[in-house]
């Protein structure tokens, strides 16, 4: 793991962008793309620079459970707000949250994952170590599933709803398994509540308990914290 310990969420940002940089000069076609709040100013970095993703792939980590792609608290408006909206992709995909067919909507994006092979796959890190929706116990092997949230990862999610009875307690995420697919990872971390998460990832012993902790079995991964974040490494 190569881990660049930078001043704020804004510096993590940039450097963020140099890593995306990178990517396209070694020729990245496809990206896997997070939501939440650790992406936002990576979001923005990309969005004020001159990089062209109009003729790249991009496929989301997750997508709530019953969410419609207009619902303004799904991850399809996220990534509109966020990014689409000024830089397009030649094709963007995410879990469809409405879909009607739980298993077969796993199978497409299963499907879309074999097809369009990730070349960077942007992560943020729960508290308690999740990656995608990957919560605690997940197993290292899965692909696409729906998974039900724990209270831990529905009570932060609440911040982007009216009432935490307003979080959907489940979503679609790529597995773990489809996570370490990927050439590359950058996973950002920013604030002191993250601390805990990334000592375990970056230091403790690979297991479920920290799902992000298997990203030391990968061969290219990046990780950028901010100074808070990165308070409790050794
Ligand atoms: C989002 C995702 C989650 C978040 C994580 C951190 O697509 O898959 O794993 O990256 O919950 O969320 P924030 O960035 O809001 O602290």
């Amino acid at each position: 793991m190569k881990i660049i310990i930078v001043k704020d969420q804004q510096q993590g940002g940039e450097k963020a962008l140099e890593v995306f940089k990178q990517a396209l000069d070694q020729g990245a076609e496809v990206f896997g793309l997070a939501t939440g709040s650790t992406p936002l100013t990576t979001y923005t970095e990309l969005v004020n620079s001159d990089l062209d993703f109009s003729q790249k792939i991009s496929l989301n980590l997750d997508e709530y459970v019953g969410l419609k792609a207009d619902d303004p608290q799904s991850y399809h408006a996220y990534m509109q707000q966020h990014l689409f909206k000024f830089k397009q992709f030649k094709q963007s995909y995410l879990p469809q949250g409405d879909a009607a067919d739980a298993q077969a909507e796993i199978q497409r994006y299963n499907e879309l994952l074999t097809k369009f092979p990730i070349d960077l796959q942007l992560l943020g890190i729960g508290k308690n170590g999740h990656i995608g929706f990957n919560e605690p116990g997940s197993s290292f092997t899965e692909q696409t599933r729906k998974v039900k949230l724990t209270p831990s990862t529905v009570a932060a999610n609440a911040r982007f709803f009216d009432s935490a009875a307003d979080v959907p307690q489940y979503a679609y995420s790529m597995g773990i398994g489809s996570i370490m697919r990927a050439k590359k990872i950058l996973l950002e971390a920013f604030g002191s509540a993250k601390a805990t998460a990334a000592a375990a990832m970056i230091e403790g012993p690979v297991t479920p308990d920290c799902p992000a902790s298997v990203l030391q079995q990968h061969p290219d991964v990046t990780v950028i914290l901010d100074q808070a974040a990165a308070a409790k490494l050794s």
